[in-house]
This record gives C-alpha cells, sequence and structure tokens, in this order.
C-alpha cells in the first residue's frame, strides 16, 4: 500500500479546530482509496512564540524537506503583531521551499449564495496564480531613525526574471487545461518599473503558448471586474501582492473565506508543497466550535491531487459539493447554517 508522510502544523486558533475535524474525513478518503497517510504534528505557532520567542525552531525548514507534503491550520493571535506571525512562519516556508505557485481555485457551489445578484452555481469558476515567493513581499528594505522626525521606511518588490516567469508559466499551462483564457493583474500605468517588467515576460511566455488567450488589466480594474464580471476569468495570474488581495475578493463572491482552499505548491520534486485554507486564525470565533472545516478539506483535496492520488481528491472535493447542495445537511454559520464544525465533518465522512 502506498503511504505518504505529511507534516502538519495545526498553528492559531481555528487553524487547529478545522485541522482536528477534517482529518478523520481525509483519514478515510486516503483508505478507501487504497493509500495511508502518516502525519507528523508540529506545534509550530504562536503559543510557542509566546512561550519561547520563536514561532518554529531554527532548523524548521529542513525539518519539513523530508516530507512528501505539508499541511498547515493558519496563523495569527490578537496579542503579537501579524508580522511577526507571518514573517515567523508562513513566509519562510513558502520562501524556503521555494513554493513559488500560491494556486487558488474561487468556485461558486451549488447550495451557496453569492453576495453577487443573478450569480449561481458554476457562474464563478476562476483560479488564481499568485507569485508566491517575491515581489512585494520579499524582505527588503528597512526602517532608519526610529524616533526621530525623520524617520525613514523604505520597502523595496523584487522582481525575477526566472521568478517572473516561472509563474507565468505555470499559469498559462494551467489555462491550457482549462478554457484558455488568462488575465495578467499589473499596475503597469504607475508602476513602470516592475510591472512593466512583468508584462514584457508575460508576452514573452505567451510566445509559447499560442492557444492562451491573453487579457491585461490593472489591478484596480481587475478589483472592480472581479465584482463586476467575474463569470469572465478562467485564470488569472498576479504578483505576491495582488494576488493576496485580490483572492480575499474571490473568497467574498463565492460564498466565505471558510470555503476558499489553496496551495503553496513548488511544481517538481525538490521540495515538498504546503496546503492551507485561505482564511486566518479568525480569532472572533475561536473556541465557538463554529469554524467551517470546508475550506480545509478542500485544501487536502488539492493536497492529494498534488501528490497524483485524484481518486482521494475527486472524493473529498465531491463530498463537500454534494453537502453544500444538499438543504439538509448541516451547515456552519458563515454560510447561513447552524451547525457546528465537527458535525459539519461527521456529515463528510458519511458521503465518502
Ligand atoms: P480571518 O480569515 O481569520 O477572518 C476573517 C473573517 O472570516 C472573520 O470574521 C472570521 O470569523 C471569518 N472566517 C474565517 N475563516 C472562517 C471559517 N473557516 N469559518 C467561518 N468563518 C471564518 O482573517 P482576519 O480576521 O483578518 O485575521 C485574523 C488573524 O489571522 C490575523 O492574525 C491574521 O494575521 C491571520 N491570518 C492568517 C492567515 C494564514 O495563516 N494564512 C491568512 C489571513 C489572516
Ligand atoms: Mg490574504
Amino acid at each position: 500500500m502506498d503511504s505518504y508522510e505529511i507534516a502538519v502544523i495545526p498553528g492559531d486558533g481555528i487553524g487547529v479546530e478545522v485541522v482536528d475535524a477534517a482529518l478523520p474525513v481525509v483519514e478515510a478518503a486516503a483508505a478507501d482509496a487504497g493509500f495511508e497517510i502518516g502525519t507528523t504534528r508540529f506545534d509550530w505557532g504562536t503559543e510557542r512564540y509566546l512561550d519561547r520567542g520563536e514561532m518554529m525552531p531554527d532548523d524548521g525548514i529542513d525539518r519539513l524537506r523530508g516530507f512528501d507534503s505539508v499541511f498547515l491550520g493558519a496563523v495569527g493571535h490578537p496579542e503579537v503583531p501579524d508580522h511577526v506571525t507571518l514573517h515567523g512562519l508562513l513566509l519562510p516556508i513558502r520562501k524556503g521551499l521555494d513554493q513559488y505557485v500560491c494556486k487558488r481555485p474561487n468556485v461558486l457551489f451549488e447550495g451557496i449564495e453569492s453576495p453577487l445578484r443573478g450569480y449561481g452555481p458554476g457562474d464563478v469558476d476562476f483560479v488564481v496564480y499568485r507569485e508566491n515567493t517575491e515581489g512585494e513581499y520579499a524582505s527588503v528594505g528597512g526602517r532608519e531613525h526610529r524616533g526621530f522626525d525623520h524617520e525613514t521606511a523604505v520597502q523595496s518588490a523584487l522582481f525575477t526574471r526566472r521568478g517572473t516567469e516561472r509563474i507565468a508559466r505555470a499559469a498559462f499551462e494551467a489555462a491550457t487545461e482549462r478554457e484558455g483564457h488568462l488575465t495578467s493583474i499589473t499596475k503597469s500605468n504607475a508602476q513602470a518599473h516592475s510591472m512593466v517588467f512583468w508584462d514584457d515576460v508575460v508576452a514573452e511566455v505567451s510566445e509559447e503558448f499560442p492557444s492562451v488567450d491573453v487579457e491585461r488589466l490593472l489591478v484596480d480594474a481587475a478589483a472592480m471586474d472581479l465584482i463586476r464580471r467575474p463569470h469572465e476569468f478562467d485564470v488569472v495570474v498576479a504578483s505576491n501582492l495582488f494576488g493576496d488581495i485580490l483572492t480575499d475578493i474571490g473568497a467574498q463572491i463565492t460564498g466565505s473565506m471558510g470555503l476558499a482552499p489553496s496551495g503553496n505548491v513548488h511544481p517538481g520534486d525538490a521540495n515538498p508543497s504546503m496546503f492551507e485554507p485561505v482564511h486566518g486564525s479568525a480569532p472572533d470565533i475561536v473556541g465557538d466550535g463554529v469554524a467551517n472545516p470546508l475550506a480545509t478539506v478542500l485544501s487536502w483535496s488539492m493536497l492529494f491531487d498534488d501528490l497524483g492520488e485524484t481518486a482521494a481528491a475527486d472524493a473529498l472535493w465531491t463530498a463537500v459539493t454534494d453537502q453544500l447542495a444538499d438543504e439538509s445537511a448541516p451547515r456552519t454559520p458563515d454560510i447561513g447554517g447552524s451547525a457546528g464544525t465537527g458535525n459539519v465533518a461527521a456529515d463528510l465522512r458519511s458521503r465518502l
């Protein structure tokens, strides 16, 4: 029997709740498909930070390297600044394991009401390919003259040819397997260096993919159009910052943060990829037992797909879509129900 070793980092807040609820469902799907997953749990996150001053150990990245995949819940804590938690765990893993594709599907499922009038099941179905290792989130800059009137902060964005080409190529490849439509998001009217460079690289890479039609949109227009005409998007490619922001719009127009899955993918075998729900640690609902576990289950579906275990991936995805389409099924308050995390997970398991 095939078996995979998965590093599980539940993290903070509802990250722990959704990871724990989803795990039995995920293990059952694996068993049905004839493989096993071995999970190793890491207590990395803010509790550890408050205790020992570090989000994860110094050799954290190296300890993850040997795994087939990594699963993360969420990080973030009201008592610790977000840049500490983000730079102490999430960003170092994405960069350290060279997970350069942040893949975020946005699907409006049957049974979910979009806040957009007139949009029904399947009307929104696009995937964002967000650059995940450089761009605006590069750690380039500094803060000088602290406390003086002339205090200064510099934050530079980093766009390399290699980094831009590889995210563009991954997005074009995805477009050839989908509807053949790719939208590249920039702000090249205002950011005439980095974003015009991005446009040039996308134009070059597009020559390798003549069957894909390319649309270019400025990020402000994209923010508008994702609300005005989301049905026209298929594959969206964007820088680290723009992709981050636009995927929150994507999550909202498809119903809830509690439904949005994601993968931080290192294409190739050199490093494991990491999968996680898009949402954060949700301190406003932590401990209430109402966190929606579906984004987590869908993220596991993406993880299985990435491992080539398509039967288990499809089984999880289908269990979620069946549950959402079933009016009598339990659902959490974020999508209009009154059920708890555990009930939703148990119902999912019974659908496998
Ligand atoms: P959030 O995603 O944690 O919550 C936003 C809103 O969505 C809240 O009202 C929350 O209750 C709701 N929500 C999120 N996930 C849900 C789920 N599974 N079921 C039901 N409702 C859900 O974002 P927020 O509040 O901006 O950030 C909270 C903390 O999480 C911060 O410390 C932030 O830095 C961190 N964060 C971490 C992320 C990560 O680990 N990848 C991503 C986003 C935020
Ligand atoms: Mg975000």
